[in-house]
């Protein structure tokens, strides 16, 4: 028998290996329309919630580490690049968590200075040294555009046959990427982020976020705490970002106009940090460009929301959960000026105002909106931005073959890093 001391030696070994955990807010509230079901924001309430086991009560829930690492595995997480500075992208990458796939899409310029190859590099170096796969693609590799092609979804194509650009494209190609690794959820965190330690903090919040809802359709969006701004010559942090006042405030009344009980539910209207599982994923459009985020919500309630006919009624079956997450860390990234904000703003008006969910009272809202930005420079009607068709439409199966098929190639615009670094594909 063992004495009393080597039983409590075992219990402190065991409390000591027992990994942390992160404690956050059960949602208050929630809005169900048709088939999904979208929660109140959620506060963190601990990053690091301590040494335990997993524990719910009637405000609070708290998941092991060991449960974030479980989601985390089967997670990968997609990095978009667009020229942004080499320091930036590998904080980006030192606070993804190593359990997860990383996939960095690119579409920085290849001359005259090849700005791919230096990241390319810069990565290569940085997974020697963390000991961590890392998988790069150029966004115009030729290869996986003939992936594109051979699965019938030209729509993505450009004049050349070669991937579009934008932030939207490199992400459908991310998604897909995630699935050909045979991850079942994606995370998408964008590479001009200041502090790996917000990043660090968003994947945590993805996993935890898919640990609470076992649905096999959901959707993680993080609304950022506070975002860092000098304001006459002292700090001043602003708790949001210009543009998603603006989709908040419309995608609120299109649940308003619905359900006829003003709502002020959805605080994420345009988060570009959230995470998808793949198979819902693999269902949705995307719009182009910045208003993609904005059209994740548009679809969900056209396709899921029962608000008009379906085109999908089998898909009124599921459960779809939509989680909103506060991050607690500052969200501080590349300013990319005022022009920008304005096209990111109009881009997320546009596909709420084209839906065909859109009420004619949103409509002149939305146009009311833009006169007030725009003055005698308002057009007549918001121009719409392109959407491209279901991921449902492309045939998954050719565009995997196709995407091994790549692997054999001659260009050197796609590479795996990692412990044993080997190109595994190009056009
Ligand atoms: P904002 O943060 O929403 O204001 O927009 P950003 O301009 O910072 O873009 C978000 C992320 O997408 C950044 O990491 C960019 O580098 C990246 N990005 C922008 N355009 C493209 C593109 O054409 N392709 C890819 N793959 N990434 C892009
Ligand atoms: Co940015």
């Amino acid at each position: 028998m063992r004495s009393q001391a080597e039983v409590n030696v075992q219990v402190n070994w065991q409390a000591i290996c027992l990994p942390a955990s992160m404690r956050l807010e059960i949602p208050r509230e929630f809005e169900r329309i048709g088939a999904i079901q979208i929660h109140g924001l959620q506060k963190v309430y601990e990053l690091d919630g301590g040494l335990g086991v997993h524990e719910r009560s009637s405000v609070i829930e708290c998941i092991p580490q060991e449960a974030l690492h479980a989601q985390m595995k089967q997670m990968a997480i997609v990095v978009p690049v667009k020229e942004e500075r080499l320091k930036l992208i590998e904080g980006v990458l030192v606070g993804i968590p190593a359990s997860c796939e990383v996939i960095v899409v690119s579409n920085s310029s290849r001359g005259p200075l090849d700005r791919f190859q230096l990241e390319a590099s810069s990565i290569e170096n940085y997974a020697k040294f963390a000991g961590k796969q890392v998988t790069i693609v150029h966004q115009k590799d030729p290869g996986l555009a003939r992936a594109f092609a051979e699965a019938g979804y030209d729509a993505i194509l450009d004049d050349n046959g070669l991937i579009r650009s934008g932030k939207a494209e490199g992400m459908i190609l991310g998604t897909l990427l995630a699935r050909w690794l045979g991850k079942q959820t994606v995370g998408f965190v964008d590479s001009d982020n200041y502090f790996p330690g917000a990043v660090h903090e968003y994947v945590s919040e993805y996993a935890a976020g898919f640990a609470m809802n076992s649905t096999r359709s959901s959707m993680v969006r993080i609304s950022w705490h506070s975002k860092p701004k000098i304001s006459e010559n002292s700090l001043f942090f602003a708790k949001w970002g210009r543009s998603s006042v603006h989709s908040n405030k419309m995608l609120n009344r299109l649940l308003t106009h619905f359900s006829g009980f003003e709502t002020e539910i959805i605080k994420t209207g345009n988060a570009g940090e959230h995470a998808i599982s793949l198979d819902l994923a693999l269902k949705l459009e995307y719009a182009a460009g910045y208003a993609v985020e904005t059209h994740h919500f548009i679809n969900l309630l056209e396709t899921y929301g029962g608000l008009s006919e379906n085109r999908f009624p089998e898909e009124m079956r599921e459960r779809v959960s939509i989680s909103q997450i506060e991050s607690r860390n500052p969200h501080l990234h590349e300013s990319k000026g005022d022009e920008h904000v304005e096209d990111m703003i109009d881009a997320s008006l546009s596909v709420i105002y084209h839906s065909p969910l859109c009420p004619n009272e949103l409509k002149c809202e939305i146009m009311d909106n833009l006169r007030q930005r725009y003055g005698e420079k308002c057009p007549d009607e918001i121009a719409p931005v392109r959407i491209y068709p279901s991921l449902s439409l492309l045939n998954l199966d050719a565009f995997l073959e196709h995407c091994d098929c790549a692997v054999m190639g001659p260009d050197e615009t796609t590479f795996r890093f990692g412990l044993e670094p080997t190109r595994i594909s190009a056009g």
